[in-house]
């Protein structure tokens, strides 16, 4: 019925009006100026002529009306406008960055997450996510490592598909809920040197096993649109490329949404050296299979087009089928029948406590747990009633945040100084010293948007006496409490990092603290791993709680007291040094694997703490790894059960990981691959058996080799632990 809709719209539409369907504009509403993003004073002119499809960035839900009106009051067939804007870890509420959320290893939390977040999202006349991002990383220099879900594909699998369906609920359209986009297709996690934006060059086997894997279960999952991305694939531009965009998703994944380019990547084709001018550009992104093109101020689309019609360099049906799931989508959420929004209804949905308490439990299952030496961890509440936290994170809101955040309420972010002085009230002084600043060599192009408040940059006499009083103030107290990391624009877009250093003198300060020998807790705030070899042998507690959002400090709080058990695990496996990178456990055998000597001379070759890592107060014991048969054709599953057991003495979470490697076939195979996970809460003494199924769907692979994907017989190990080093081990046969 929708398509039929749709079908009698584009009958009556202009050839202009379509190809305004096609153009996404940002605009930041009437007061807001950025250099460099204007959206021209003609917006609203454009919008009534039909030469608008969808504006992104306002949150305004009073603005979003406005703008609405002109849409649908003004323009030839009274065509609502589809507002999208980057909900990528909540709108109001802020959740963990999505990277934490990968850490819970908990895609039925992550899923109900990104609803609050979708329904925040529309109750201001926010239809359209640019989220979830299911780009896959491994080279942590590259700053969106913090957007995604690391680096593993059948977690970044099961991550994407879990947002896909938090944000769109059933269906794409359903109430209260919101288009989701998977993005970047594809490849851009896999940015040359880690620097955003650079070329990608991925073999065919990465690329189907590692890389898309995540952009198909989004597919799978029902997801509404993708992104088209910025860089090269293997020469190709991604926004140009007709293999990723038609032969993949459109043939091959039967994905019948639309694709938006990243912002001026269309235009940028010719950048790229790849379209000779504009109107090509234009026609390439066209005829590759970008249905929208994102871009500030005018689209190539709109001054191109309508030109290359003319001239029969595209046809009217292209122009129809382009348009048609862009309308069908504009339908199936309402846009026509309810085109605007109850700015009243949305600031209580926006008020709504159970989201802040969504969003504080959250950063609780996201916390990863690295070291605890002498079970510092869980913090006594009676014994210490002097406590020193320092650090230039400990209290600013905006870092607690994260990236991506622009609608929060900033004054109600908790820190972890505020969350410590919540949890801890008059039983303890809590004091607080920065004791270090760090600052980025260039600037962030999200500084414009950045209505945190900067401190001052400290001439280096104040510096050095900052870290003195730190130093003098961690003497003085009972417990230190120091939350280092990076500054929230420090990752995310264009904010890629040639170190993993702490940046700035962090790692000073940390080792003039340590030296103290007062018991010190380490809160690190991150996007990435960065580089904690010191204290990893010398800090005896390390909590990573990434930007753990709105209810950061009070989660922090819980965690630190043991109110909440951390149950996260890494999802990457954490280098030791930059040099290592990439460093992923699902690498392959190769040479004389045993010899790790002749890997680095003056490095071990193995990470810091592998993927799946984590910690827990409680201790947990895996047992009877069964394998239901020993052996089995390629059309029968086999059935690995396990049990796992609370063998401490407090209620908390484990994750069961499942790994296999297949022992011979057409390819190499990598050493370790996961294949299954479940995160589990068990009593102390408690036991649950856990099942997993292996079959054709874990155990196949695309062979560079054959050019398709592959069922080889061969011998399959597998292992279950709580981490990929897991030593429980047993193996089955596949027979052809
Ligand atoms: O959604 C983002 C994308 O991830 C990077 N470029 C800008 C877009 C819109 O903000």
């Amino acid at each position: 019925a929708v398509k039929q809709r749709a079908d009698h719209l584009l009958a009556e539409m202009s050839t202009q009006e379509k190809i305004g369907q096609l153009s996404q504009l940002f605009y930041f509403g009437p007061n807001v100026k950025i250099p460099g993003f204007d959206s021209g004073p003609s917006i609203e002119t454009q919008i009534a002529k039909g030469e608008v499809g969808s504006l992104l960035f306002i949150t305004d839900p009073a603005t979003i009306n406005r703008m609405q009106k002109i849409a649908v009051q003004d323009s030839p067939h009274h065509i609502p406008l589809i507002f999208g804007f980057d909900v990528i870890h909540g709108l109001r509420t802020i959740f963990p960055v999505p990277l934490a959320q990968a850490a819970s290893w908990d895609p039925v939390m992550v899923s109900r997450d990104q609803s609050i977040a979708a329904m925040e999202a529309r109750s201001v006349g926010i239809d359209w996510a640019f989220a979830p991002m299911v780009d896959i990383a491994r080279d942590p220099r590259w700053g969106r490592m913090v957007e995604g879900a690391g680096s593993d594909p059948y977690l970044g699998a099961a991550m994407a598909a879990a947002q896909v369906r938090g944000f769109q609920g059933a269906y794409p359209g359903a109430p209260n809920h919101i288009l989701a986009c998977a993005k970047h297709f594809a490849g851009y996690g896999a940015a040359e040197g880690g620097r955003d934006y650079d070329a990608s060059y991925i073999s065919d086997s990465q690329l189907w096993n590692v890389y898309l894997p995540p952009f198909h279960a989004a597919v799978k999952a029902g997801v509404a649109t993708l992104m088209s991305a910025y860089m090269d694939l293997n020469d190709v531009p991604a926004t140009g490329n007709q293999w990723l965009l038609q032969d993949v998703l459109r043939r091959d994944w039967k994905f019948d949404g639309y694709v938006v380019s990243d912002a001026n990547a269309v235009r940028n084709l010719q950048t790229h050296g790849f379209a000779q001018d504009q109107e090509d550009a234009a026609v390439r992104a066209f005829k590759a299979g970008v249905n929208m093109e994102m871009a500030i101020g005018q689209t190539a689309y709109d001054s191109e087009l309508s030109k290359a019609l003319q001239q029969g360099v595209i046809t009217g049906q292209q122009l129809d089928d382009a348009v048609r799931p862009i309308l069908e989508m504009k339908m199936r959420l309402g846009l026509f029948e309810h085109p605007y929004v109850d700015v009243a209804r949305s600031q209580r949905i926006l008020d709504d406590p159970a989201h802040r308490t969504a969003a504080r439990i959250a950063a609780e299952r996201s916390a990863v747990l690295l070291r605890n030496e002498g079970g510092l961890l869980p913090l006594n509440k009676t014994r210490y009633h002097n406590i020193a936290v320092i650090g230039p994170l400990a209290d600013s809101q905006r870092d607690t945040l994260g990236p991506w955040t622009f609608d929060e309420n900033l004054s109600e972010t908790v820190t972890v100084l505020q969350g410590l002085r919540n949890a801890f009230g008059a039983s303890a002084k809590i004091t607080y010293a920065p004791g270090a600043q760090m600052h980025r060599k260039f600037p962030s192009m999200f500084d414009a948007l950045d209505r945190g408040k900067k401190p001052p940059v400290w001439t280096p006499a104040q510096a050095r006496q900052q870290m003195q009083q730190a130093i003098d103030l961690a003497r003085k107290s009972d417990l230190v409490v120091m939350v280092l990391g990076e500054h929230q624009n420090m990752s995310g877009e264009a904010a890629s990092s040639d170190s993993l250093k702490l940046p700035g003198d962090q790692e000073q300060l940390l080792q003039s603290v340590a030296a103290t020998g007062k018991p010190l807790v380490l809160v690190l705030m991150n996007g990435r791993p960065l580089n904690i070899k010191w204290a990893a042998l010398h800090v005896p507690a390390i909590l990573d709680v990434w930007y753990p959002g709105s209810q950061g400090g009070n989660a922090v709080a819980n965690l630190l007291l043991g109110k909440s058990v951390p149950g996260g695990k890494l999802p990457f496996d954490w280098p030791r040094d930059v040099g290592q990178v990439p460093i992923p456990y699902a690498h392959n055998l190769t040479h004389e694997p045993q010899n790790q000597a002749r890997r680095y001379w003056d490095e071990a070759s193995t990470p810091l703490y592998p993927f799946g890592y984590g910690l827990s107060y409680t201790a947990f014991a895996f047992s009877h790894l069964q394998i239901d048969k020993s052996s089995v054709s390629k059309k029968e599953d086999v059935h690995v059960s396990v049990d796992v057991t609370n063998t401490g003495k407090l209620a908390g979470d484990e994750v069961a990981q499942l790994y296999i490697h297949q022992e011979y076939g057409n390819a190499s195979r990598p050493v370790r691959e996961l294949k299954g996970f479940e995160r589990i809460t068990l009593q102390p003494g408690q036991t649950k058996t856990l099942q997993f199924t292996l079959g054709k769907e874990q155990l196949q692979y695309w062979s560079q080799a054959l050019h398709r994907w592959t069922y080889d017989p061969s011998t399959y190990d597998v292992w279950v632990g709580d981490d990929s080093t897991a030593t429980m081990h047993a193996k089955f046969v596949v027979t052809n």
